[in-house]
């Protein structure tokens, strides 16, 4: 059976008070829409149609790369009426599956769940027993239990309003069914709307059988309408990502205190100290140790290496057993080899940096190739730009950068190479000599230091 999945998104989201449409709010880094098409994509239907608002062009842009149809519902006339804006877009397929934009946490399988409990003949709609249903549409079964109708609240009765299963809204129906079932609903209601629910009532009048599944975390069902909601969902999928690796085995110093946007893989008995924040794609080897307030993005880092607290890591490669920080920032294409030590206060763009190379105070590496061994002293800056042009600086094995060196490139230090302290390095400094480029230093013994005046 072909699927089709309808995505509803055209809602304004006033209450979150944004210019920003609400599906493009990020949960954990990512659009709300984002993990709505990441779950729909989990389940391979053969198209995925979102229906966006008025204004969908932001939606559609910050999505260009993803395979799916847009279709406008240039006004909110109700959810039936917004799947009905979707129905040409999949005249072709089978099933038709409808989820939300704006309901971030659905799984895959839940859904999965519900479209095994659906045939061709049999609706499949997701409910769940609320404490408090408040808001929500409710199930009214028969003395059979079966499925009837759906009641929205508005317009419940009191008896109706007692009734703790509720809709979520997502639902599963044969392709053409639906089409006819669309094509009968009526807006004389509390809310003057087209109501995608009212197809279970015309569903159950013909005797079509109406299967009902729970999800298996009620989070997956929570719309977000305001910036309240949005932070508590982002807490439930914070707190089920830590879980996810704690028990892949990761320690976390904190749960409550990890953020992860993006993926992480990590090997065993990685260790992560509180507020750090993973975004992108970041790979952790075994034994690494994150200390408090990283941010790491896009990054992969060696066995056993130790990154200590408040360094910033983006875009670069660690080998193993690589000391970094604390306070120390890695850009992109920094690349830093086993046995490697970067301190604080240093910068790298860039750059390579040997085997057994350190560079541990005040430094800025950029456009650099640093060999084996090398030892870059404190305040060494690559002066890699001259305002105009990037140039690169390359330091051979085993070379010894003196504190406070500049060194301007393009230029290169040979291996085995001294440069003293305070040089500013022009030319190219040839190996296993020393270079310097200082004043010399001058004492002058007939000088007086002078005195104050009358
Ligand atoms: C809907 C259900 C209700 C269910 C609840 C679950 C209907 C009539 N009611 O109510 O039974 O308990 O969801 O949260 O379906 N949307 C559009 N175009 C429209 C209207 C809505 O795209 O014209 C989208 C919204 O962006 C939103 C979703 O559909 O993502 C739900 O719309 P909303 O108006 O919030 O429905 P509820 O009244 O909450
Ligand atoms: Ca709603």
């Amino acid at each position: 059976m072909k699927l089709g999945v309808v995505i509803l998104a055209a809602g304004l989201g006033k209450r979150m008070r944004s210019e920003l449409p609400k599906v493009l709010h990020p949960l954990a880094g990512r659009p709300l829409l984002g993990h709505v098409l990441e779950a729909s994509r989990q389940l391979a239907p053969e198209r995925i149609v979102v229906v966006h608002g008025h204004g969908g062009e932001r939606v559609k842009a910050t999505f260009a790369d993803h395979d799916c149809v847009w279709v406008e519902q240039a006004e909110q006339r109700g959810t039936g009426h917004a799947v009905i804006q979707a129905m040409p877009a999949v005249s072709d397929l089978d099933r038709v599956l409808v989820l939300y934009g704006d309901v971030p946490l659905i799984s895959p399988a839940t859904l999965r769940a519900l479209l095994d409990a659906s045939t061709r003949t049999r609706l499949g709609l997701l409910t769940a027993e609320l404490v408090d249903p408040r808001g929500y549409g409710r199930i009214i079964r028969d003395a059979q239990n079966r499925v009837v109708r759906i009641v929205e609240e508005k317009d419940a009765s009191t008896e109706q309003r007692g009734i703790q299963e509720i809709n979520t809204g997502f639902l599963v129906a044969d392709r053409h069914r639906l089409s006819e079932w669309l094509g009968a609903i009526r807006d004389d209601n509390a809310q003057g709307e087209y109501y995608l629910t009212d197809i279970i009532g015309l569903a159950a009048d013909e005797g079509v059988p109406i299967a009902t599944t729970q999800p298996a975390e009620l989070a997956e069902i929570a719309g977000v309408n305001d910036r309240v909601q949005l932070a508590d969902l982002e807490r439930i999928y914070q707190r089920w990502a830590a879980e996810d690796l704690m028990r892949s085995g990761v320690a976390l110093a904190d749960p409550n205190r990890f953020d992860l946007r993006g993926r992480l893989v990590a090997e065993r008995d990685v260790h992560i100290d509180i507020n750090v924040i993973v975004e992108g794609d970041v790979r952790l080897a075994s034994g690494v140790r994150i200390g408090p307030n990283c941010v790491l993005k896009d990054c992969v880092i060696g066995a056993q290496t130790e990154v200590m607290a408040n360094c910033v890591i983006e875009g670069a490669v660690v080998g193993r057993n690589a000391r970094i920080g604390p306070f120390a920032r890695l850009r992109p294409q920094a690349e830093l080899a086993d046995d490697t030590h970067v301190g604080n206060f240093v910068e790298i763009k860039k750059s390579r940096l040997g085997k057994g190379s350190k560079a541990n105070h005040l430094t800025y590496l950029g456009d650099a190739e640093v060999g084996e061994g090398v030892n870059i002293g404190a305040g060494t800056i690559t002066c890699n730009y001259d305002g105009a042009n990037k140039s690169r600086t390359t330091i051979g094995d085993r070379a010894f950068i003196g504190s406070n060196t500049a060194l301007v490139a393009p230029v290169s230090v040979g291996d085995g190479a001294t440069i003293g302290a305070g040089s500013v390095v022009t030319k190219d400094a040839p190996p296993d000599a020393l270079t310097l480029s200082r004043a010399r230093q001058a004492t002058l013994k007939a000088w007086v230091r002078p005195t104050k005046k009358g």
